[in-house]
């Protein structure tokens, strides 16, 4: 399955490097489509809100977007991961995982078993 992921600072780019996924699409402009099933993982910026390119790709390929993975900060509160909570309201999509800054191994290893059962 592909994994689509936008990484404003760095972490979510990091936690892919570590995992098992092969098949990885950035989200740069929001303007990307895609004609294959997805998972997508976002951060949240500005108090839970979702990254401008990520609606704007999530608008245009959700019927293919099959589960949300989230990275946040629990600093944020109820605002944590608020972006994947977001998408999924307004697009139905399950929320898979949700893992703090880098993740840690655990993450890892959830994440890995949610890529190869989709596959
Ligand atoms: C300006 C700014 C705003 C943020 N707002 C939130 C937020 O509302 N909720 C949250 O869970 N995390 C928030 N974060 C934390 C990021 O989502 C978190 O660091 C994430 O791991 C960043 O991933 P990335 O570097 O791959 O974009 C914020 C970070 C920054 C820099």
């Amino acid at each position: 399955m592909l994994v689509s992921y936008y990484s404003l600072t760095g972490n979510i780019q990091k936690f892919l490097e570590k995992s098992s996924a092969k098949n990885i699409l950035p989200i740069i402009t929001g303007q990307e489509i895609i004609n294959e099933n997805s998972i997508l993982i976002t951060s949240s910026i500005a108090f839970g809100e979702c990254p401008p390119p990520v609606w704007q790709f999530t608008k245009n390929n959700h019927k293919f977007i099959k589960g949300l993975v989230g990275s946040g900060n629990k600093n944020w509160g109820s605002l944590y991961c608020g972006a994947v909570k977001m998408l999924s309201t307004e697009y139905s999509i399950p929320i898979l995982l949700q893992f703090e800054l880098t993740g840690d191994i655990e993450d890892l290893v959830q994440f890995n078993k949610i890529v190869a059962s989709s596959l």
